[in-house]
């Protein structure tokens, strides 16, 4: 089982929409994939798509009562093999919890073995700032993807804050825990002639940094994302072919790329993701 979390110190700079369709794209490849909702204040992936069946609990019950029984926490979306843990923290009181618990930092890496046996991925989305619940979720993952809006300053800013987060948690790596690398990946790219500048630079700002680095794979700015967040649609099912007017690749090359690239293990069943077989599965769930 592979543990990914989608992070960043900032707000708003794709991380729902990052997790809701990385994860649809790789359950409708077959994986076995959950969906943590660890965003108690816009939970917006807990509504992102349609629950076929709902459990009672969710991320508080995981996370203060130790719930691992799947039937109370895991809900099971439309969508064949995503399931979802919601956020039902509705108080924000799962971060003063984790302060005060001795083992806070450490709380979801220790719980995540009960996933094991019944998930080949969890994709965890989390708020956009830096906090102890964003400590815990990087400390549970094998690997951090962090969404970045094309732009130098917040670049710059960016690798301030996630470096002081890293740092912070090197006290954990001497007690044996793994640091995951940081993977970045400029969304809302525009296509302009000076957004290829714009990643060079990016990646600049990142070359000399072995913790952080940035993934070849780039997200344009699409309004299809938008589009499929509002109809509760995987992207790639929605929008499989490239558009005619647009230089954009299709929202389904631009998913698989970036599962292929951040899931390597798993290249040959995205690459059997053709425009064909998504064609297919569309229409199966209309
Ligand atoms: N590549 C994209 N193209 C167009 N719109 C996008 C793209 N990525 C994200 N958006 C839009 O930008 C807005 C913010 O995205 P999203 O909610 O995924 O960010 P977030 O990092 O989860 O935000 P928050 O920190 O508030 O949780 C949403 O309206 C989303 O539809
Ligand atoms: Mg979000």
């Amino acid at each position: 089982m592979k543990i990914a979390s989608v992070v960043s110190t900032k707000g708003g700079t794709g991380k729902t929409t990052t997790s809701a369709n990385l994860g649809a794209f790789c359950a409708d490849a077959g994986l076995r994939t959950l969906l943590i909702d660890l965003d108690p204040v816009q939970p917006s992936l807990s509504s992102y798509y349609l629950i076929s069946d709902e459990a009672q609990g969710g991320i508080y019950d995981l996370l203060a009562f130790n719930v691992t029984e799947l039937s109370r926490i895991v809900s099971t979306t439309t969508i064949p093999n995503l399931s979802l843990v919601i956020s039902n923290d509705i108080n924000n009181q799962l971060i003063n919890l984790l302060l005060q618990a001795p083992d806070g930092r450490l709380r979801l890496a220790n719980l995540m073995p009960a996933f094991r046996d019944h998930f080949d991925l969890v994709l965890i989305d989390t708020q956009g700032a830096r906090s102890a619940m964003l400590e815990m979720v990087v400390l549970a993952s094998d690997l951090a993807i962090s969404p970045l809006p094309p732009n130098m300053l917040t670049a710059r800013e960016f690798n301030r804050g996630t470096m002081q987060m890293l740092d912070g948690l090197r006290a954990y790596a001497r007690l044996g825990l793994n640091i995951p690398p940081v993977n970045i990946v400029v969304n809302c790219l525009d296509q302009t002639s000076d957004a290829q500048m714009i990643y060079d630079t990016v990646r600049e700002i990142f070359q000399d940094n072995q913790e952080i680095s940035v993934l070849d794979s780039t997200i344009p700015a699409a309004v299809v994302f938008r589009n499929a967040a509002s109809q509760g649609i995987p992207a790639h099912r929605l929008e499989y072919r490239q558009p005619s007017n647009r230089q954009a690749p299709s929202a389904l090359s631009i998913i698989r790329r970036l599962a292929i690239e951040v899931f390597p293990e798993w290249r040959d069943r995205f690459e059997a993701m053709t425009e064909e077989r998504v064609a297919k599965l569309a229409r199966e769930a209309r």
